[in-house]
C-alpha cells in the first residue's frame, strides 16, 4: 500500500500500518502481535504425535497383556502364587490413566483411534472410569479368593474394554 498523505489511511488501518508518505507501509505492532497470538498454544509437533501414538499403543498392549494373563491364571491353565493379585493390580493403575493417552490432536498416522473420542470426551471418559472401577472390583475378588467371584468380576471387566473399543477404536 502506497500512503500519499498520512491521513489519507482509515483510522483502523492505522494500527496495521504504519509508514511515512511516499512509503509503502510497513506492518505495525498489532499485526505482529496478533499473528503471536494465533500460533500459540502451538500444536503438538509431529514428532510428539508419533511418540505419544506408539506410547498409547505400548500401554493398550500392557493392559492386554495383563488382562490375558490373568484370564490363564483364573483358568487354572497355570499356577503361580500371587500371580492374579499381581496382574489385578497392574490392571487398577494402568486403568486409572487412560484419558491421559489421548490428547487432543493424536488422531493422524498409525492409530486405531476415532475421532469420535475427541468428539464426545465426556463419554470416553466414562467408558475409561468404567473400566478402572471394574479393575478395581476384580483386585477385590483377587483378594477375597472366591474363584467364581473372580471369574464374574473379570467378564465385566471384559465388558468394559468392549464398551470403549465399539464406539472408540477403528
Ligand atoms: C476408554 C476407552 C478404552 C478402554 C476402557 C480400553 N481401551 Fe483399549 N484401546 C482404546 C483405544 C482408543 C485404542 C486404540 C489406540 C491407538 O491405536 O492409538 C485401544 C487399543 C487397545 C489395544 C491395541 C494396542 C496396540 O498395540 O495397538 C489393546 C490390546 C487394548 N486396547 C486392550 C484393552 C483392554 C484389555 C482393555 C480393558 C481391560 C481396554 N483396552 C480398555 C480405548 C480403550
Amino acid at each position: 500500500m502506497i500512503l500519499n498523505k498520512a491521513g489519507d489511511r482509515p483510522r483502523f488501518l492505522r494500527y496495521f500500518f504504519r509508514g511515512r508518505p511516499g512509503k509503502a507501509a510497513q506492518p505495525g505492532l498489532v499485526p505482529c502481535l496478533l499473528l503471536l497470538l494465533c500460533m500459540s498454544p502451538q500444536p503438538l509437533l509431529a514428532d510428539d504425535v508419533k511418540g505419544t501414538i506408539q506410547y498409547r499403543q505400548n500401554y493398550m498392549g500392557a493392559i492386554g497383556g495383563h488382562t490375558g494373563a490373568l484370564r490363564r491364571l483364573k483358568d487354572g491353565r497355570f499356577t503361580a502364587e500371587g500371580h492374579l493379585g499381581m496382574h489385578a493390580e497392574a490392571l487398577v493403575k494402568l486403568t486409572k490413566d487412560i484419558t491421559l493417552l489421548f490428547p487432543e490432536g493424536t488422531l493422524e498416522g498409525k492409530t486405531d483411534a476415532k475421532a469420535e473420542i475427541w468428539e464426545d470426551w465426556a463419554d470416553f471418559e466414562a467408558r475409561a472410569n468404567e473400566s478402572q472401577q471394574a479393575a478395581q472390583a476384580l483386585l477385590d475378588a483377587v483378594q477375597s479368593g472366591d474363584a467364581g467371584v473372580i471369574d464374574t468380576r473379570f467378564g465385566e471387566l471384559a465388558q468394559t474394554c468392549k464398551a470403549c473399543h465399539k464406539p472408540f477404536r477403528k
